[in-house]
């Protein structure tokens, strides 16, 4: 391959048609969620618990982002992914604190790795590493959007459905827990695709953010499996379910500060939707790969005896 047009992608086709983009989501796919990666950051959650350590980043040069960069898609279009991005990633404090209030009783290491240290009085003492990883991505977004427009992003509003509990705390913990694997999910799939139309220093850029969401995609998968037992078709099935709501009241919260105007623009833009579609499938894809190794030795021997046996213990 020829190093000029070489990019974390794989080949940068000057002018790509659409399946040159996959070939570079697949190639994405490869290089940042391969199996060897998944394994990887999911045995690293019990250091985490132990040894709390957000995932490092690697320089990023601002000055060097330019919107010669976007490759194979409307800058317009470009920005708005970026923009939903930007705003969907906050307020981080609510999303991480709704976390530790559904765990706390359940998994106090993980309420901790989320939502932090609480203090007596609910304040919050000691932000966790979720937390300390994930409010770094609003600001990075909003730099990308200021160095290609050189304007800066009027952020919309967003709200967090807070914590709701119900008369049955594990049930509400498994649906918070697949709500959380499915915005990680969204996030990962969603950069993914942004990284395969960029290049150079953009596209480095946005490397940083895709890899703390691979990081915790990997992390809530693994955690769950071995907390809930769930299988494969039925986990994906319960993280779609809290896909829908989620992106309908995003979707709701842009139309009433903003009107329909994006989203419609977003979606009539066939190739782009096929792109996107493709990338969230092929990366629950790789995630049934790599479920196939989830097996409860494995699992045990990663984060001790599991969580729903207890339970099941606690119903009888
Ligand atoms: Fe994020
Ligand atoms: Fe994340």
């Amino acid at each position: 391959m020829n190093p000029a047009i070489a990019d974390l992608a794989g080949y940068c086709h000057p002018q790509p048609h659409y399946f040159n983009n996959r070939a570079r989501i697949n190639h994405l796919i490869d290089r940042y969620l391969s199996i060897h990666i998944l394994n990887e950051r999911f045995a690293d959650l019990p250091h985490q618990f132990e040894h709390p350590q957000p995932r490092p980043w690697q320089p990023i040069h601002w000055n060097a982002i330019h919107p010669q960069q976007i490759v194979g898609i409307r800058p317009e279009l470009f920005l708005l992914v970026i923009s939903g991005a930007a705003e969907i990633e906050a307020p981080i404090r609510s999303y991480s604190h709704e976390s530790w209030c559904y765990l706390r009783s359940f998994h106090a290491p993980m309420a901790r790795f989320m939502g932090g240290e609480i203090g007596e009085h609910h304040q919050a003492a000691m932000p966790g590493v979720w937390e300390k990883e994930e409010r770094q991505h609003r600001p990075a977004f909003s730099k990308i959007y200021q160095q290609l427009t050189g304007k800066k992003l009027v952020m919309l509003p967003n709200s967090v459905a807070d914590y709701c509990p119900s008369t049955d705390p594990w049930t509400d913990m498994q649906n918070h827990v697949m709500a959380r694997i499915a915005t990680e999910w969204s996030a990962a799939s969603t950069y993914l695709w942004l990284l395969a139309h960029a290049t150079g220093e953009l596209q480095r850029a946005i490397a940083q953010p895709l890899q703390d969401e691979v990081n915790h995609l990997a992390k809530f998968w693994g955690f769950s499996r071995w907390a809930f037992g769930t299988a494969f078709s039925r986990q994906v099935c319960q993280c779609f379910g809290s896909l829908l709501p989620l992106l309908l009241h995003h979707s709701r919260e842009r139309t009433v500060n903003q009107g329909l105007h994006q989203e419609v623009r977003l979606l009539t833009d066939l190739p782009l939707v096929l792109e996107l579609g493709f990338t969230f499938a092929s990366v629950i894809a790789k995630l049934h790969t790599w479920d196939q190794e989830l097996c409860l030795p494995y699992l045990t021997a990663v984060l001790g005896e599991p969580l729903y046996p207890s339970r099941e213990l606690e119903l009888v």
